[in-house]
């Protein structure tokens, strides 16, 4: 594994996803160097003078503002612009905006650090994820989406408040879309090397039949609830997008549920969703086909077909 090198993180897009990623990047010590562009350019200066005044609190690290020459040999690219959902709108409702959005951001951006790696963070993540890496002309482990990789922290963030444990000795992983049509995999959920199931039998003290119905519908409708009761949700993905950043910049191989192009696992073909995936330096580097069991691979193949028929009828 390497050690961390002086890298160049730029940021597209200074609302509440972007500004929230690049204070997570800092506090993490994760770069030398973060750029923040936004067509909003006051607010883009506002945060990165906001975030500059963390200087003596944190490691190193130039915050500016800047247009996208100024992105110039960015190691990554992070993608947060365009519309965000508003109270009763689904992440695929936003598609045709972003689109649009896309097909302003993603020339500039390859063409001032066409070595970079693309996380898409905006959404819906996995079609605009598919659609930066079909104007970007990158090859596909160097475009990379956010995914599942929150819900999957908020799955496991449920799963340990419900027995009581760190999350961090949980591993369960969403599947699919970042978006209502996202699976819990339960087959693979793990607590202390143990099923979920045997976890919940024979070792912990609360075991209801319906928590594997209960939990996986409050991760799917945590966005929702945020974004009623406060417009936004901001923190988590932050933390997300530094987790990726991090695994790149790092080279750690973590097996994370990014967005990654699916060339023929389960069958499914030519079409972004998440899966665990392992992140390197050079980006998404191998899906790891994991045994699904026959109803979450089904529910796989169900959500690329509807991601598919959304590309389809979207304005491209
Ligand atoms: N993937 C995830 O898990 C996840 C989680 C939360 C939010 N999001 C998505 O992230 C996106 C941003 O959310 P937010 O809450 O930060 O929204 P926001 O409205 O606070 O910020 C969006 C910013 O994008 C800028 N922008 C719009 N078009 C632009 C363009 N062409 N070039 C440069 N900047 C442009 C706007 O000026 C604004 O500052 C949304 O699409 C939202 O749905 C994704």
């Amino acid at each position: 594994m390497n050690t961390v090198k002086t890298s160049k993180i730029s940021i597209i897009g200074a609302g509440f996803v972007g500004s929230t990623s690049a204070y997570a990047l800092m506090l993490q010590g994760l770069c030398s160097e973060i750029v923040i562009v936004d067509l909003n350019k006051e607010k883009a200066e506002a945060e990165a003078m906001d975030l500059s005044h963390c200087a003596s609190f944190v490691k190193p690290v130039t915050v500016t503002a800047g247009d996208y020459k100024d992105t110039a040999n960015s190691d990554i690219i992070v993608i947060t612009a365009g519309a965000a959902q508003k109270p009763g709108e689904t992440r695929l409702d936003l598609i045709n905006k972003n689109i649009k959005v896309f097909k302003d951001i993603v020339p500039q951006v390859v063409q001032y650090s066409p070595n970079s790696i693309l996380l898409v963070v905006s959404n819906p993540v996995d079609l605009l994820t598919q659609i930066a890496y079909e104007i970007s002309g990158f090859p596909k482990s160097k475009v990379i989406g956010s995914g599942t990789v929150l819900d999957s922290s908020r799955l496991k963030y449920l799963i340990s408040d419900y027995f009581e444990i760190d999350s961090r000795d949980i591993e369960a992983y969403i599947i699919g879309e970042h978006g209502d049509s996202e699976i819990a995999a339960w087959s693979l959920a793990n607590v202390a090397g143990m099923h979920v199931d045997d976890y919940c039998h024979k070792v912990s003290d609360t075991c209801e039949e319906d928590f594997k119905r209960v939990i996986p519908e409050k991760v799917k409708n945590a966005a929702y609830e945020i974004i009623n009761k406060k417009g936004y949700t901001n923190y988590a993905i932050g933390m997300a997008v530094a987790r990726i950043v991090e695994s790149i910049l790092r080279d750690e191989n973590s097996i994370l549920t990014v967005s990654s192009l699916f060339e023929g696992e389960y069958g499914i073909n030519d079409i972004y969703m998440s899966i665990p995936t392992i992140v390197t330096r050079d980006g998404a580097k191998k899906i790891v086909e994991v045994p699904l069991s026959d109803s979450e691979k089904d529910a796989l193949v169900k959500a690329s077909e509807m991601l598919k028929k959304h590309i389809a009828s979207s304005e491209l």
